[in-house]
């Protein structure tokens, strides 16, 4: 494999303009962080550029807002965090990025943080644009991504601005993410099991067709799930369901009669007629109308733990239910909990990844120990369904 072109401490930064993109794309609620570990996790490496004498330029995207304006995804409440826990000059950048934001940024000095707002707000983001790349390469000499968790993302901030900063780098946490998962998946050993939750089934076909070639077991769950709940002609009420997912599922069994592969499904669950309800236990076929599926319920639980107990590497993506409201957060608290015991006893080799996994772990205090813990939900995927990651190719 090319090899990436990683910062390293002989790269000389004092006095230079560093662009940092990082990823802080975390949960945020009335402007109150829901979860700090991406954000914790990229302090080291910052204090270690402004120990260096570098002036850094701090950028990241949060969410997916709806158009240049929208104020509901701000970085501003991460802005306040990371000032009050770093010592030196922390500046907050508002402005759209144009030509002329190079002389507006003159006054910042070595050792000084210049952290910009969220980065999808300026329109040519998204787009991989070919002008903003530009404008953003002007403000720096050097640029680092340690945001693996975007390398997927074709956009400028992650891929087309390389093109004009000859002196590009990954990070160290992007190249720890890329080391470990390589690490477990070199090492792998059968039977394989993969856990993948959360919502789109459509975003996540390519990498459940390809892991039906590569694992014993896959397991299917969160909302994802409905879809293969009602293509076998389940009830699931009012649950998420994509549309279109009929011809999505029938592609993923059509595939799945040529390999060796088993595809597992949730059969009871934890209901409710809205997320912030109560919960009710129902069993496959007994959803009612007006019934949300919100977790994954005891029996299923205990089917996905004997696999768990006879497999001998486990990759896991994406809660098993709304977490968020603690009345379903059973099945995710339990994977965590069951991967982790069983990782503990030296049995097994896991990788558990995605922004909602772990705040999940982190906001019900899980005392949990996996091979290894990735910050990263798409990207991680993609990167073990074997696929180039553009924010990877262009740092080789
Ligand atoms: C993530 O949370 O997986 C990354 O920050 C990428 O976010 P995105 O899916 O909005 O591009």
């Amino acid at each position: 494999m090319e090899k990436i072109r990683s910062f390293n401490d002989n790269i000389d930064i004092k006095n230079k303009r560093v662009i940092l993109r990082s990823d802080f794309n975390v949960p945020i609620i009335n402007d109150v962080i829901q979860d700090k570990t991406r954000i914790n996790l990229s302090i080291p490496f910052i204090q270690n550029l402004l120990k260096k004498q570098a002036k850094v330029l701090l950028i990241s995207h949060l969410g997916r807002p709806k158009n240049d304006q929208d104020s509901n995804f701000s970085l501003k409440p991460v802005y306040e965090y990371l000032k009050k826990k770093i010592e030196n000059k922390v500046y907050f950048f508002s402005e759209k990025i144009t030509n002329k934001t190079k002389d507006k940024l003159s006054f910042i000095k070595n050792g000084e943080i210049i952290f910009f707002e969220n980065i999808r707000l300026n329109k040519g983001e998204i787009k991989n644009d070919e002008n903003l790349a530009k404008d953003l390469s002007s403000l720096c000499e050097v640029y680092i991504n340690d945001a693996f968790s975007c390398a997927h993302r074709k956009q400028t901030s992650i891929h087309k601005i390389t093109k004009y900063v000859k002196n590009s780098y990954a990070g160290p946490l992007f190249m720890n993410e890329i080391h470990s998962i390589d690490m477990v998946l070199n090492n792998k050993k059968s039977p394989t099991t993969c856990i993948i939750g959360g919502s789109k089934i459509s975003t996540k076909l390519g990498v459940i067709n390809s892991l039906i070639n590569k694992v014993d077991n896959l397991i299917i769950v969160g909302a994802m799930a409905n879809n293969f709940i009602k293509f076998k002609g389940n009830k699931v009420g009012k649950s998420l369901v994509e549309s279109g997912s009929e011809k999505i599922v029938q592609k993923i069994y059509n595939n799945l009669d040529r390999g060796n592969c088993k595809i597992v499904t949730p059969f009871d669950f934890v209901v409710s007629s809205s997320t912030d309800g109560e919960a009710t236990l129902k069993d496959l076929n007994e959803v009612s109308e007006n019934e949300i599926i919100l977790d994954i319920g005891p029996k299923t639980i205990e089917r996905i733990s004997n696999i768990i107990d006879i497999s001998k590497t486990v990759l896991w993506n994406g809660p098993a239910g709304y977490f968020e409201n603690k009345n379903f957060s059973n099945g995710t608290i339990s994977l965590a909990k069951k991967i982790s015991n069983i990782t503990s006893k030296n049995s097994l080799i896991s990788i558990v990844g995605g922004g909602d996994t772990i705040s999940c772990i982190k906001n019900y205090k899980l005392n949990v120990n996996f091979t290894h813990l990735s910050t990263a939900g798409g990207a991680f995927l993609e990167y073990i369904e074997g696929k180039n990651l553009p924010g990877i190719e262009v740092l080789k």
